[in-house]
């Protein structure tokens, strides 16, 4: 065994087929059920590419409107989830208390069998739609307890994107602001074995249940070096201020071998593939906002950072900002990729247990030579 190559962190390492996505470093591209990821951003609402994550096609008009019509029937909240979250601390991490919902949800299952018709053929797409609808009620609950504003019902004459939107923030958004918001959502859902869905897998191959392996994807993607980036952004971009200021920041920095957030990709090393896209949608908020500064201070962080030490940004460093622009909270940036993501993750869990082995690799022992208790 002493000779046997570990790959830390799994890098480079294939430890199973999939056929929801494809990550392409190579060509610097990402497909969703074959679709290029950036026609799917340019034509389809986000529920059609859920759907799409799911059955592996692009619904029909009809099987859209039907699913369209379900999600809005799941959207409402049971009250038990929002005493849960008024029994939290007023300082609890937005990811925290989206993660305590989510197991929440897990405890009320069996009431819902009945309740939505779900049959043991249908029962994780159930559950899988279930998450889809309840997040977005649950990530504006959230923001709206931290401002300690009275919660907005989610109203069913809206579609995902607009009601998202309308529930955090008590408006009707713009079309600027809902395209920028759903082209964001279609760029977060999936992305194939990363850390928070591959924790989701291992979780399903132990024939554990949807709700579980969702909460072990929460607690994944709360981390800064995975989702947890999107948030961390924010921090760094307000911490260096105006772009005058970059070059002695990224100067400190670099010497204190700090990770600078939103840049890096484990996979793309010479770009992420949604960054161009992102990257147009925040400029029309920019735009729109007038934020001059901003604007500055996102192109030269960029240019310096790549400049110096040729690592390019991830989907994180415009989502950031965008999800500023539009108004949340720093702390519910993450929260939202967890509405998006959930999408990828119960595709995901769906897939494995579909052909499942149990996932247990192996470790390489370096720890005291066999001896025996005196
Ligand atoms: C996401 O996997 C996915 O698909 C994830 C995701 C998805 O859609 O699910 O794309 C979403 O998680 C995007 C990544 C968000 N994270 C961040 O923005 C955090 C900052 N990034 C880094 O922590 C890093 O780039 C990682 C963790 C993302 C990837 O790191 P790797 O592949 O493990 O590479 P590494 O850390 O070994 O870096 C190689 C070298 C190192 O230098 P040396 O130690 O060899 O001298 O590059 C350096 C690193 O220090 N480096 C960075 C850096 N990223 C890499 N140095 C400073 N800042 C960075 N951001």
């Amino acid at each position: 065994m002493s000779d046997t190559e570990i790959k830390k962190g799994l890098a480079g390492v294939v430890v199973d087929e999939t056929a929801i996505s494809k990550v392409n470093p190579e060509t610097n591209s990402l497909l969703y059920r074959g679709y290029p990821v950036q026609e799917l951003a340019a034509t389809q609402p986000f529920e059609a590419v859920a759907y799409l994550l799911w059955h592996g096609e692009l619904p029909s008009a009809g099987q859209l409107a039907e699913f369209e019509q379900r999600e809005r029937s799941l959207r409402s909240l049971d009250p038990r989830t929002l005493q849960l979250l008024d029994a939290m601390p007023a300082d609890a991490h937005p990811m925290d208390l989206v993660r305590t919902a989510v197991s929440q949800l897990g405890a009320f299952d069996g009431t819902l069998h009945e309740a939505n018709g779900w049959t043991d053929r249908t029962l994780d797409l159930g559950r899988a739609e279930y998450l889809f609808a309840q997040l977005p009620t649950i990530v504006a609950a959230v923001q709206r307890r931290r401002r300690g504003l009275p919660l907005i019902a989610p109203r069913d004459d809206l579609d995902y994107s607009r009601n998202f939107l309308w529930m955090t923030f008590g408006e009707l958004p713009s079309d600027a602001a809902v395209d920028v918001f759903r082209v964001s959502l279609v760029l977060y859902a999936e992305h194939s074995f990363n850390a928070s869905t591959f924790t989701a897998r291992v979780i399903a191959s132990t024939t554990s249940d949807m709700y579980s392996a969702v909460v072990g994807a929460v607690g994944a993607l709360k981390g800064p070096l995975h989702g947890g980036a999107n948030e961390a952004v924010m921090h760094v971009l307000e911490e260096i201020g105006r772009a005058e200021n970059v070059v002695p920041w990224l100067d400190a920095a670099i010497a204190e071998k700090r990770k600078i957030m939103g840049f890096g990709h484990r996979v793309y090393k010479h770009g992420d593939s949604r960054v161009p896209t992102m990257h147009a949608a925040l400029q029309v908020l920019l735009e729109e906002s007038g934020r001059r500064d901003l604007a500055d201070l996102y192109a030269v962080l960029e240019a310096e950072f790549v400049a110096r030490k040729g690592i390019y940004p991830n989907l994180d460093y415009p989502s950031g900002p965008a999800y500023h622009l539009l108004g949340f909270d720093t702390e519910i940036f993450t929260p939202i990729f967890v509405a998006a993501r959930v999408t990828g993750w119960t595709a995901h869990i769906m897939e494995q247990s579909a052909s499942n082995a149990l996932i247990r690799p192996l470790s390489a022992y370096n720890g005291a030579e066999e001896r025996h208790v005196p």
